[in-house]
């Protein structure tokens, strides 16, 4: 590996460590920790992800790195520090924020989340891409995920790095994440090296609902079977975990998550009136466009008699649509 590589490594190796230390056990971990556990994680979860803090001054890791003799610029360059504007010099990147490690597939350190605590913008300042992070190769967690998705042949995708944490607590141990809601080919061929089906398991809010229909295809394309756990509006598989409990979120979400098509039949049907007649057909006439290029004609049958009773349109009418459809397709 290129010595640089290999100090960058090592540099957020013993960062991670100092900020895991200062949370716990320091003084300037304080706020932090009371606000991590107002969140309900646990001291053994804490551990576990190796969440830290870095301190409200501009020193803390300049000074720390500069005893163990990293290079500035170099450090920079990783990530690790920022350049003073307008004068020579480095200060710390992170600042009183909550620090969430990033490790690579091999359980190394490659990058941190940093979250403000309580309100404020950004939420999530993250490192940036880096000769060791690259965003679009990395899942976060799956160093401790993969036994799990390897053994059950399935993976938990969710949006954020608070809801991997709340599933892996509350038993779903096949829990990762994209950074955030963003997926690219190289991820979904990563799972599927692993696994054979993903849930994706968004926030029910509009943006993670838009975010899944959009990931879809990436994940099918890449071969993977694909099945969606349905939170309610507002709610992300953390808050649902602290609100309702892991085995409802298991029975739930993960044992409830619907296929795509009903996923994209639910989220079809929001934009439309099912009270009104032009509701109605509407709906029914994007319905089709997504059942009429379904292979199976059992799938078909299933979901046509769904959307037939919601419309109140008999099934062989909207069978003989279907068709209709499907020979244009063809
Ligand atoms: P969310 O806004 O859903 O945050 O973003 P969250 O994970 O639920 O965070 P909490 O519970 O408020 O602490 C989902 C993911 O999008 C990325 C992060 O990966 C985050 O976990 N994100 C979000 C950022 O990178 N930066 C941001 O400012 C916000
Ligand atoms: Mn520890
Ligand atoms: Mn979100
Ligand atoms: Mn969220
Ligand atoms: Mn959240």
């Amino acid at each position: 590996q290129h010595p640089e590589v290999e100090r960058l490594l090592q540099a957020y190796e013993v960062t991670a460590k100092l900020y895991h230390f200062l949370l716990k056990n320091t003084e300037y971990g304080k706020a932090a920790m009371e606000y991590l556990r107002s969140r309900g994680f646990t001291d053994k979860i804490i551990d576990q992800f190796q969440i830290g803090y870095a301190p409200n001054r501009w020193d803390t890791l300049v000074q720390f790195l500069e005893k163990r003799s990293f290079d500035f610029a170099e450090m920079e360059k990783g990530g690790l520090l920022s350049a003073r504007h307008e004068q020579d010099g480095y200060v710390d990147r992170f600042r009183d924020r909550v620090i969430f490690p990033i490790w690579n597939r091999n359980g190394k350190v490659i990058a941190f989340a940093g979250r403000i605590i309580g309100e404020g913008q950004p939420k999530y300042l993250n490192s940036p891409e880096t000769r060791l992070f690259n965003k679009s190769r990395t899942l976060y967690n799956l160093h401790q995920a993969k036994p799990a998705i390897r053994k059950l042949r399935q993976a938990v995708l969710f949006e954020g790095y608070g809801d991997v944490i709340a599933a892996w607590e509350a038993g779903v141990q096949n829990a990762t994440a994209g950074m955030g809601t963003a997926l690219t080919e190289h991820q979904a061929m990563m799972l599927k090296g692993l696994c054979d089906e993903v849930i994706i398991c968004y926030d029910g809010d509009s943006a993670g609902q838009a975010a899944a229909l959009k990931n879809f295809p990436i994940l099918e394309n890449a071969g993977l079977h694909v099945k969606v756990g349905l939170l309610n509006e507002g709610m992300d598989p953390d808050d649902f975990i602290r609100q309702y409990g892991s085995d409802r979120f298991k029975r739930q979400i993960i044992d409830g998550a619907v296929s795509t098509v009903k996923f994209k039949l639910i989220y079809l049907r929001k934009n439309h009136i099912l009270l009104e007649e032009e509701g109605r057909i509407a709906y029914s006439r994007e319905a089709l466009k997504i059942i009429a290029p379904l292979s199976s004609p059992t799938e078909r049958e299933v979901y046509l008699r769904e959307v037939s009773s919601e419309v109140k349109v008999d099934y062989e009418t909207l069978k003989q649509e279907c068709n209709l459809l499907r020979q244009s397709l063809q």
